[in-house]
């Protein structure tokens, strides 16, 4: 194989009561990358579409994922790199973790896998590094591996897949003002009280459990961020207005989409989930903010070859 061309899908992450610890994956929406081996060593970045993001190696977060990779697995083959986004970066739906994810994926893909899906998340990480000063795994792991994703975070991090109840869906809505998420970051306090953490963590066990029994209520009641929400929440227009609408429409529960500033929601079946999206796009239309929304399954898969 000379080129390889792979979609890279948008991931969300936090979920809510899950900070930097948990994300799945999207449907549909998400970056198309082809990936060229060349004569000459080393990682270019010869083509963006979509984005005005810098083309230097060093200063792309797939650049910099590449060359992690290639860090560990030395080859005299080149790579040249063309990214075509189909995520704006500053959305919270996990932009420079699906260029990330492509990169590393369409390299190990060329050089016949010497990595598995979960051994490239270290690579992708290096990319999360770059855009927001911290190596957090919870879009580079459903973007690799699809569905949901648990980190526990340590020396080594485990990353565990977790199951999605089949009638799960999510309604994404992306207000288009940028949310940067190093920003986004610099608002939270370095401390908790121990009273939030026990909420944060019996909602965040709860959660996980729920997704295993397939249990649509406790879903619903797991679904609060006590610790992060509270401040992040002011840097989205109308949040709660959004959020209010949602759980009228019948969604189970809401929360920031990663970094922010979109929402997601997520909603049992699909009739549900298009009628929160109907919900959303009426109360959002007015403001005078532009939007994207979309109503998506749990993508099972993660980043796939496509031609
Ligand atoms: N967990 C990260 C954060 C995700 O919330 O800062 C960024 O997309």
């Amino acid at each position: 194989m000379e080129s390889v061309k792979v979609f890279a899908p948008a991931t969300v992450a936090n979920v809510s009561c899950g900070f930097d610890v948990l994300g799945f994956c999207l449907d549909h929406v998400g970056d198309e990358i082809i990936v060229h081996k060349s004569p000459q060593p080393g990682v270019r970045i010869t083509k963006i579409e979509g984005q005005k993001l810098p083309l230097a190696t060093k200063e792309n977060v797939a650049g910099v994922a590449a060359e992690a990779l290639l860090e560990k697995y030395r080859t005299d083959v080149g790579f040249e790199i063309e990214i075509y986004k189909g995520i704006k970066a500053g959305s919270g739906i996990g932009s420079s973790a699906a260029s990330s994810a492509g990169a590393v994926f369409g390299i190990n893909a060329l050089l016949g896998e010497p990595f598995s899906r979960d051994q490239l998340i270290e690579f992708a990480m290096k990319g999360e590094e770059l855009a927001s000063g911290a190596a957090h795994a919870d879009n580079v792991s459903p973007a690799l591996l699809g569905g949901f994703t648990l980190v526990r975070c340590g020396k080594t991090p485990d990353v565990i897949s977790l199951p999605s109840p089949e009638d799960l869906y999510a309604t994404i809505i992306h207000p288009k003002i940028e949310l940067r998420t190093a920003d986004a970051r610099s608002v939270l306090k370095k401390t908790i009280l121990l009273e939030k953490g026990i909420q944060q963590w019996g909602n965040l066990a709860a959660l996980v459990s729920a997704l295993y029994t397939n249990d649509y209520d406790l879903i619903s009641r797991s679904l609060v961020d006590v610790v992060i929400e509270p401040e992040r929440s002011v840097l989205i227009p109308h949040f709660n207005e959004m959020k209010k609408a949602a759980l009228s429409a019948g969604a189970l529960g809401s929360g920031i989409s990663g970094s922010g500033p979109s929402i997601f929601t997520f909603s049992k079946g699909h009739a549900t989930a298009e009628k929160v999206q109907q919900a959303l796009i009426e109360t959002f239309s007015p403001l005078g903010i532009e939007f994207d929304i979309f109503v998506s399954k749990i993508n099972p898969k993660g980043v796939q070859i496509i031609s």
